[in-house]
């Protein structure tokens, strides 16, 4: 059964704690501030009070936010979601670069400046992709363990000047744990010391087998700096997105994934999202990890202000009331109210882990010394 502390109850409904403590007297309970009191007590209570009772379970925020399965007839194509891993200074900032700079429209003087940390190129043949900028490693770990998948394909970098090191290793046992398909990208190849066939046999001790030799993982040599390659790249990444036949949803409540969000000092808390399935619009309310918000407005990945985005696009999100995390899923819910309520019981709930995390923790510690 539920139950809630009487300072707690008092607390969310901005009422004195004595004034509680003799409401509840006056039913013929005697609690004081600390005593927990059943959910049924507390609805008397809060009803007494001229609030309105919105009771959250998990089961609660499950109907809320639309969780049900799309049908097979509503899914439509969608652009695949591409992550650039590899070793430290094997290149991956520099392919990045490289691929928005030949294929995002040059705007104004000064070229491209990159708005948010993730984007969206069109290859030779017409196919959409989209980059993912951030995510390091940690935070690529960090958002699968929160359950956020968030990449179709992985782009394993390695410097072919270089061999495959200890961030590469791991960056296959990232791809392979998400069960998620990689292309090796072959860089430097412009450099005299470039020995790409080396870069393949090194794979083969991670079981990465590529084409070349006779595996299944494409493979592709390229040179950010020159450019030799990259269109390639993007072929076979348009390839493999292919074979996946990615699809979602897009006429439905929009649910996504941030990407990366800060404090902004202008604008308020800005998180860049990754709709996932759905169309996020403008003026739609919205629970994002144990924070909420309305759109008030959205920025696409050229700065660009637009109305809507669809499955697969990254938008730049304002009107959140606080600042979520990394890999936080964001869901468009109905009312404010609902936004409120969930987003709240979230932050409750995690308080009381990290309370009892925390007691625990001091429990051991007593034993310890005993
Ligand atoms: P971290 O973000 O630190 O992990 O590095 P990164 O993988 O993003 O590498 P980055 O793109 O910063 O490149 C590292 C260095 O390699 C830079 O000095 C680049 O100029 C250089 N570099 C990257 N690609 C190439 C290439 O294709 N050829 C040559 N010659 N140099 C390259
Ligand atoms: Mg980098």
């Amino acid at each position: 059964p539920e139950a809630i502390m009487v300072s707690e109850l008092a607390n969310r409904m901005s009422e004195r704690v004595a004034d509680v403590v003799k409401a509840l007297m006056q039913n013929g309970i005697m609690a004081t501030q600390t005593q927990t009191i059943d959910a049924d007590t507390a609805e008397l209570i809060i009803e007494e009070f001229g609030h309105k009772v919105v009771r959250v379970s998990d089961a609660d925020v499950e109907q809320v936010i639309d969780t049900v399965e799309d049908k097979a007839g509503d899914l439509k194509p969608r652009p695949p979601v591409i992550t650039i891993m590899g070793h430290v200074d094997h290149g991956k900032t520099s392919i990045l670069d490289a691929i928005r700079n030949a294929r995002v429209v040059q705007g104004e003087a000064g070229g491209i400046t990159q708005h948010i940390g993730a984007y969206q190129v069109t290859t030779e043949s017409g196919s959409t992709l989209t980059f993912l900028d951030t995510p390091g490693h940690a935070a690529f770990t960090s958002m699968r363990a929160r359950g956020a998948q968030v990449t179709d394909v992985v782009v394993l970098v390695v410097a072919a000047d270089d061999a495959v090191m200890p961030q590469t290793v791991e960056a296959i046992n990232h791809a392979k744990a998400a069960k998620v398909p990689m292309i090796v990208a072959i860089n430097k190849c412009d450099k005299p010391a470039a020995n790409p066939d080396k870069v393949r046999t090194d794979l083969l001790q991670h079981e990465v087998i590529v084409e070349k030799l006779s595996g299944d993982v494409q493979d592709v040599e390229v040179s950010a700096t020159t450019g030799k390659g990259l269109d390639d790249l993007l072929e076979a990444i348009a390839l493999q997105a292919e074979v996946l036949e990615l699809t979602a949803n897009p006429d439905r409540a929009a649910e996504g994934a941030v990407i990366e969000a800060q404090l902004d000092v202008g604008r308020g808390p800005v998180a860049t999202v990754l709709v996932q399935r759905g169309t996020l619009k403008q003026g739609d309310i919205f629970v994002v990890g144990e924070q909420w918000g309305k759109v008030r407005a959205m920025e696409n990945d050229q700065g660009k202000r637009v109305k809507e985005a669809g499955p697969s696009v990254p938008v730049e999100v304002l009107g959140l009331n606080g600042t979520p995390e990394a890999g936080d899923v964001l869901n468009v819910v109905e009312t404010e109210a609902q936004a409120r309520e969930i987003a709240e019981y979230r932050a409750n709930a995690a308080k009381e882990k990290r309370a009892a995390a925390g007691a625990a923790t001091t429990l051991e510690q007593l034993m310890a010394k005993a």
